[in-house]
């Protein structure tokens, strides 16, 4: 009795610790075409324009790309990354730039979290790796 008990217990703690390991998987639940498209169009063109070439979402893992995302620090921390998914960046471009015209009313955290979930998608240990921009 005694025994069978405790497989029960061990049979609960490993459903429990499967089902906080699926949520975290999940955690990043946005439109992630949105998120391609705004990270193609918005974020990929300033990087081949200014950083010295497109950075993809398969050079990183999901963990680190959480923690960079979560940290909010871009260009080796010179500035908060959220601003460049903010509707005032968005406005600023618009006029060149079709996906932050298109995207211009989408709310800051809406737009953030679908990039994210591209990001993480498309990370190395992600569902789809995506290398090419
Ligand atoms: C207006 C230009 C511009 C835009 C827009 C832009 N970036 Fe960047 N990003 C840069 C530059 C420049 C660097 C390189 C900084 C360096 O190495 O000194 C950079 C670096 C990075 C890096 C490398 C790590 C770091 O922060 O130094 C990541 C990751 C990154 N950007 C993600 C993004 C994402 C995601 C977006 C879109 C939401 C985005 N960037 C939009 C200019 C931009």
């Amino acid at each position: 009795m005694t025994k069978k008990l405790s497989s029960l217990n061990v049979l609960s703690l490993c459903l429990l610790a499967c089902s906080l390991v699926a949520s975290a998987a999940h955690a990043a639940d946005g439109d992630w075409k949105r998120g391609r498209v705004y990270y193609q169009k918005v974020c990929t063109e300033c990087h081949t324009a200014k950083a010295g070439g497109p950075i993809a979402p398969n050079t990183r893992t999901m963990a680190d790309w959480t923690k960079y995302l979560n940290t909010d620090k871009h260009a080796k921390g010179k500035e908060p990354l959220k601003m460049y998914v903010s509707r005032e960046y968005r406005a600023n471009i618009k006029a060149t730039n079709k996906a932050a015209e298109k995207y211009a009313d989408v709310p800051d955290e809406q737009l953030f979290n679908d990039v994210k979930t591209f990001m993480l998608k498309g990370a190395k240990d992600g569902d789809s790796p995506a290398s090419c921009l």
